[in-house]
């Protein structure tokens, strides 16, 4: 059996959304709308669909969801979030700013509209952690430049933040990303340099790993702590594992902590929405249940 068929097979008949990504053996997203979908009592399933990264792979998953009457839709994850942008009918404004498309909604008519929900998850996030927090209260720090980074300074700067200290590794990446997302009223994005991190922490109210070390697999992010003010809060979008070191090192330094997997579940909730038609929140019975799977 194909993926396809396989996930058409799953669905029986129901309405269906699946992660598709390339591999999609380690996603949470089957977890995390599985159990929205249970606690709804929605008859409707949540698949994987692994999608090799090249245009005729993409083009079939556009058209299978187009001609499958109960597909509503799909997430999107690694290497997908950017190429899948011009084979859709619509793009969101959100997405458009992000630069990438995380979601995609069959609409009424059957057309296929692109959406990001990473920078609501990850403000979500962080209101939830840290709710007195103020993105105008002082400067930021982010660190990495990659795809997911772009959700988390766009939705940054969308907020408020007067300064962001973006520092990536390759700095290249940052220079282009500081100035795809530089607003035009006088706040800055300033590119540091990698070997300059530590020093780049003085007065911020909020530091930001979106570079993937200190996911499981990866060596862990090498930052000394010391120049971070105590107020700051201190948020790891790495979610395998869920207490990386960064955030054990924090946490010790008595640092406000949040974690990635509230990222992700409030990410899921713009798609679940869309496809099953139920308002749903982010409970801790949910991150029980995404943790255990
Ligand atoms: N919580 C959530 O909902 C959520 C959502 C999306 C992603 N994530 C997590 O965020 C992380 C990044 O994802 P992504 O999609 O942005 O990946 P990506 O596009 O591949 O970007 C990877 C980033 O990590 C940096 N990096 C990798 N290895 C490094 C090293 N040895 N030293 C210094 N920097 C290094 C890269 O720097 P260079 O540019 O120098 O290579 C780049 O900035 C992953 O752990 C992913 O699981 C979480």
């Amino acid at each position: 059996m194909s993926p396809y068929e396989t996930l058409l097979a799953e669905a029986h008949g129901r309405p269906f959304a699946a992660i598709v990504g390339w591999p999609v053996e380690h996603s949470r997203s089957p977890a995390l709308h599985g159990f929205w979908l249970k606690q709804q009592n929605v008859d409707g399933h949540y698949g994987r669909l692994p999608v090799e990264p090249k245009r005729p792979a993409l083009e079939a998953l556009v058209a299978f969801l187009k001609r499958t009457p109960n597909a509503r839709g799909c997430n999107l994850t690694l290497p997908h979030k950017i190429d899948i942008m011009p084979l859709l009918d619509r793009i969101h404004p959100e997405a458009v700013r992000i630069g990438a498309v995380n979601t995609v909604i069959k609409q009424a008519d059957g057309s296929l509209e692109g959406r990001n929900s990473d920078g609501f998850g990850f403000l979500s996030a962080l209101q939830e952690g840290a709710p007195d927090w103020r993105a105008a209260s002082g400067p930021v720090v982010v660190l990495g430049a990659g795809g997911a980074a772009r959700a988390v300074i766009s939705t940054l700067m969308q907020a408020g933040v007067p300064e962001l200290r973006l520092i990536n590794r390759t700095q290249s990446s940052a220079i282009d990303l500081g100035v795809a997302f530089a607003p035009k009223d006088g706040r800055r994005i300033a590119v540091e340099r990698w070997d300059e991190r530590a020093a780049m922490l003085d007065g911020a109210t909020l530091l930001v790993n979106t570079t993937s070390l200190g996911m499981k697999g990866q060596p862990p992010l090498d930052l000394d702590l010391t120049g971070l003010p105590r107020g700051a809060v201190v948020d790891d979008i790495v979610y395998i594992p869920l207490e990386t070191p960064l955030l054990a090192a924090a946490r010790a330094r008595g640092h406000r902590c949040i974690d990635g997997l509230g990222m992700l579940l409030h990410q899921g909730r713009m798609g679940f929405e869309a496809w099953f038609g139920r308002k749903v929140a982010v409970s801790a019975e949910q991150r029980q249940a995404v943790m255990a799977a």
